[in-house]
């Protein structure tokens, strides 16, 4: 598994929206390392508490994030709303699958989807936002 780099193409052009994502980049970097080390040690537990603090983190992250298109009347917050929804499920269920039998397999599929999800989301969601968050100051 590859460690996620933040380039400036997926600049979404708010600088504390793109240290926020930069930010989800060295959780996941983290995270990596982490589970790395655990598969090697077969050990879990650190990895939970690695994961839970970034699932905390992008519920803040996204949090913030909807906020904003809210304060630009952005016209479509539902379905990135959405999108953030079965991002933070799919971590949910993961943690609770991982909490009950931790496969490095279940851990290995979980990181393919957080990776894809995150880079997928900036470049193409995020971005749709840009021209309207122009207006607000972030
Ligand atoms: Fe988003």
């Amino acid at each position: 598994m590859e460690n996620l780099v933040w380039s400036s193409e997926m600049s979404v052009g708010s600088d504390e929206l793109d240290c926020q994502h930069k930010h989800l980049f060295s959780l996941y970097n983290n995270l990596l390392v982490v589970i790395s080390n655990d598969v090697a040690n077969k050990i879990f537990r650190l990895s939970d508490d690695v994961l839970q603090g970034f699932v905390d983190y992008a519920g803040l992250h996204f949090e913030y994030e909807e906020g904003i298109m809210i304060k630009a009347g952005y016209h479509d917050i539902y379905l990135h709303k959405l999108e953030h929804k079965t991002y933070i499920n799919r971590m949910l269920e993961a943690q609770s699958e991982l909490n009950k039998n931790s496969d490095p397999k279940e851990w290995e599929e979980l990181c393919k989807f957080l990776s894809s999800w995150i880079v997928n989301h900036i470049m193409g969601t995020d971005r749709l936002y840009t021209p309207y968050i122009r207006s607000v100051s972030v």
